[in-house]
C-alpha cells in the first residue's frame, strides 16, 4: 500500500497501548530487511532516517527506494525524518515524499526551540501530516554522559504541557533515561517520568535511545505512555555481527547477494523481537 502518516498510527498506537517500532534506514537491505519484520509480525511500521543517512543514500534515491518498498509491503508504512535539523530539511524532506516530519530543537533555548518546532508544525498541518518534536535532550553514548548528565537533560512534565499546547506538536520525543547509541541495554528508565508527561501532555511520547533500553522495561515504558520507539543501534550491531560471521565463513566469497542474506535475517529477527515486545505484533 503507499506510504502513510505516522499520525493515525501513533494516535491509535496511544489509544490501544502499544507502541509502533521505527526503525533507522540507510539503503535498500535495511528497508527490505524491516519491511519484511513488519509483515511477518503483521505490525505497522516507521522506516526513519536521520541527516546523515539521507546524505549517504541521497535524499531522492532514498524516498523512491521506501515509497516502491511501501508500495508493495503487505503493512501500513511511514516514512519519517528523524531529528530534522531544519525547516529547510523538512522542507525536502517532504517534496521527496516522506509521511512523517520531525524537528529537533531539543539543543535550542526552550523559547527558541517553540517558535521553530511551531513553524514545521504549520508546514506539516497544511499538507495533512503530524510532526514530532523533541524537549528535553537525549544524549549519546559516545560523549560518556554521567548519570547526572543524563538527568540534567530530562524533560519536565510541566513544561511539556506547555510545549505542546504552544507548539502544537502530534508527538513529543521525551528525555527520560535512554541514550543515543548504547550498545548495552542498561538505560535506567524513569517510568513514573513518562506517566506524568503522558498525563498533562496528552501526545503520543517517543522513545529515541531504544537499543539501550533492557527488554524488561520496554514492556512498562509502553505501558506509561511510550508510543513510538527508536531503534537502530541494536540493528547495525546485528548487521556488522552477521557481517563477521559470514566473512569468517566464507572468505573468498565476492557476491553481496550471497553474503548479505544471513546478515539481514539476523537484522529481521531483532526488528522482529522488538515489534512483539513494544506489542504492534499483529495490529497492522
Ligand atoms: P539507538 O541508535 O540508540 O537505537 O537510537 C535510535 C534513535 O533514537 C533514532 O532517533
Amino acid at each position: 500500500m503507499p506510504l502513510v502518516g505516522s499520525r493515525e498510527m501513533l494516535y491509535r498506537a496511544m489509544e490501544e497501548g502499544y507502541a509502533v517500532g521505527a526503525f533507522n534506514v540507510s539503503n535498500l537491505d535495511m528497508v527490505r530487511a524491516i519491511i519484511e519484520a513488519a509483515e511477518a509480525e503483521r505490525a505497522p511500521v516507521i522506516l526513519a532516517a536521520a541527516s546523515l543517512q539521507i546524505k549517504y543514500c541521497r535524499l531522492d534515491l532514498l524516498a523512491a527506494t521506501c515509497r516502491a518498498a511501501a508500495d508493495a509491503a503487505k503493512v501500513p508504512v511511514s516514512l519519517h525524518l528523524d531529528h530534522g535539523p531544519s525547516y529547510e530539511e523538512n522542507v525536502a524532506c517532504l517534496r521527496a515524499g516522506f509521511t512523517s516530519l520531525m524537528f529537533d530543537g531539543s539543543a535550542k533555548p526552550y523559547e527558541e526551540n517553540v517558535r521553530l518546532t511551531r513553524q514545521v508544525v504549520e508546514l506539516g498541518h497544511s499538507v495533512g501530516l503530524g510532526v514530532e518534536a523533541e524537549l528535553g535532550r537525549v544524549l549519546r553514548a559516545a560523549n560518556e554522559p554521567t548519570p547526572a548528565d543524563i538527568r540534567g537533560c530530562f524533560t519536565v512534565p510541566e513544561e511539556a504541557r506547555a510545549f505542546v499546547e504552544a507548539t502544537g506538536a502530534d508527538y513529543l520525543a521525551i528525555s527520560v533515561g535512554s541514550v543515543h547509541n548504547m550498545v548495552k541495554r542498561s538505560a535506567e528508565i524513569d517510568l513514573p517520568r513518562i506517566a506524568a508527561i503522558r498525563e498533562l501532555a496528552k501526545r503520543p511520547l517517543v522513545m529515541h535511545g531504544g537499543s539501550g533500553v533492557p527488554h524488561e522495561v520496554v514492556k512498562q515504558a509502553v505501558a506509561n505512555g511510550i508510543c513510538k520507539f527508536n531503534v537502530s543501534t541494536e540493528l547495525l550491531k546485528q548487521l556488522r555481527a552477521g557481517m563477521e560471521k559470514v566473512f569468517a565463513e566464507m572468505p573468498n566469497e565476492l557476491n553481496s547477494r550471497v553474503l548479505m542474506p544471513g546478515p539481514l535475517a539476523m537484522v529481521r529477527e531483532t526488528a522482529q523481537e522488538k515489534i512483539r515486545l513494544f506489542g504492534s505484533a499483529g495490529k497492522a
